[in-house]
């Protein structure tokens, strides 16, 4: 006979949803913020939204490819099945063949095939895997200083402590990365070290490249110190194609001809669309078994059909005509708000200085020391009154940085980002109008 046994009833307290401790390390993105903003206030011209053009996304180029990707049915039936893990075969060689072109030289002189190619939903699934792949809390993962905010905040929901290497307008200073690293030996912490994240061109947030002389020296610093185990470079090119002025360099991946060291992530996102949240990796063959394992845990495959589109873009040139058309249309929109942040400082009071970046879509201001850009500041809230909207320099310092505002790209206090991507030019001149006009006012009584 079998016994009921009564459960007894439970408090609320004993209810409540116990987190683990990642989901009460992970904070909402800064960046949703500022996206509800925008959205919330429609006379509010927003510098701060990462948005790329809307208007010259690439959608008679998607429409006939897919015309075609769909006109077979065998074709189709392939490219609507599941996918693989590592994504779709021809994709990956197709991928291997741009990068390829992009850095100039031999895919096989780089240690480059596609059994090193991994595709992935947006390289920011890549960001993601490779942290929770390597890192445990405590462990330290070394940035630029500024750095790509969103993933800091993916580091700081991993637990990793972050800590900032000194950058000027040339990007990472190598001799600065040494100094870093020195110090975090002689306090005993050199073992935690594990990465150095760096977005080598046109860097999210400061429109900065690594100049090429420095790319080697940085490769040779991290091999130098990897002294109690291999720390990685995970090289984020996210906005290497869009190139206005000249060619983009090598990559610091390309100095790293056995490919042990250097983690390259590469996206669709910028150099097509974001919509299709394609991104792919070239990974030092050590790393491909654990990321595909990981990655079997998020979805054992991209989208499939979307990478078929994209093997079409690369297959057809479309990709490449895509290009084409981008930088021109973002040529023309980062020279109106260079002209504009000439016009508007030039004649006002505010010595502000600003980079002046050769290809992606950011823009840094850095201001006098005695501005003070945090969102809780007053700056903030007087151009939201006027009716623009920037991402303070304050997100996109890491937690342990020594940056200050009288540092080449200023610090966390002084500094803003500014993005021209997704407005045209019009408003682009009115926005820098109205910041300045906010700046007028002065560093304003905090
Ligand atoms: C520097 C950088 N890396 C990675 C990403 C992620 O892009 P996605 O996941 O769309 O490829 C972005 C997006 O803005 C970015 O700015």
């Amino acid at each position: 006979m079998s016994r009921r046994v009564r459960i007894p009833p439970v408090s609320a307290k004993e209810t409540s949803v116990r987190f683990s401790q990642r989901a009460q390390r992970t904070c909402e993105q800064p960046i949703a913020f500022f996206m509800k903003q925008a959205v919330a206030n429609p006379g509010l011209i927003s510098l701060a939204a990462g948005l790329v053009d809307t208007e010259s996304l690439p959608v008679e180029e998607t429409r006939e490819i897919l015309r075609g990707l769909l006109s077979a049915d065998g074709a189709a039936r392939h490219a609507l099945q599941y996918g693989t893990t590592d994504g779709y075969d021809r994709l990956r060689e197709l991928a291997v063949a741009h990068v390829e072109a992009l850095e100039g030289r031999p895919a096989s002189d780089m240690s480059i095939d596609p059994s090193r190619v991994i595709v992935t939903t947006g390289s920011q699934q890549l960001l993601y895997i490779v942290s929770d792949i390597l890192l445990d809390p405590g462990d330290i993962v070394l940035v630029g200083a500024p750095e790509y905010f969103v993933y800091m905040g993916t580091l700081e929901s991993i637990g990793a402590r972050v800590v900032g290497v000194p950058m000027d307008e040339q990007g990472i200073i190598p001799e600065a990365l040494s100094d870093v690293l020195a110090d975090l030996d002689r306090s005993g912490q050199l073992p935690l070290v594990k990465l150095l994240y760096y977005d080598s061109y046109y860097q999210n947030p400061s429109g900065v490249t690594s100049a090429p002389a420095r790319r080697p020296e940085i490769l040779e610093a991290v091999e130098r110190w990897s002294r109690h185990g291999r720390i990685f470079i995970l090289e984020d090119a996210a906005y290497r194609e869009l190139c206005y002025e000249g060619t983009s360099p090598r990559s610091i991946r390309s100095y790293d001809r056995s490919g042990r060291t250097v983690i390259l992530a590469q996206t669709f996102s910028k150099s097509f669309s974001p919509g299709l949240k394609t991104g792919y990796s070239i990974l030092p063959e050590e790393l491909v078994g654990p990321i595909l394992q990981q990655k079997g845990n998020h979805d054992f495959g991209s989208c499939n059909f979307v990478q078929h589109l994209l093997a079409e873009a690369f297959a057809t040139g479309r990709h490449a005509e895509h290009v084409g058309k981008l930088k021109r249309v973002y040529r023309a929109k980062l020279s109106a708000m260079l002209e504009a942040l000439e016009t508007a400082f030039a004649s006002g009071s505010v010595p502000a200085r600003w980079t002046r970046p050769q290809g992606g879509l950011y823009v840094w201001l850095v201001l006098p020391e005695e501005f003070d850009t945090r969102m809780k500041g007053p700056l903030f809230q007087r151009c939201i009154e006027k009716g623009v909207l920037y991402v303070p320099g304050e997100y996109c310092f890491p937690p342990e940085t020594n940056a200050s505002a009288a540092d080449p790209l200023g610090g966390p206090r002084n500094t803003m980002r500014l993005t021209f991507g997704n407005l045209p030019a019009e408003k682009l001149r009115e926005a820098i109008h109205r910041l300045a006009d906010a700046l007028e006012s002065g560093p304003a009584a905090s």
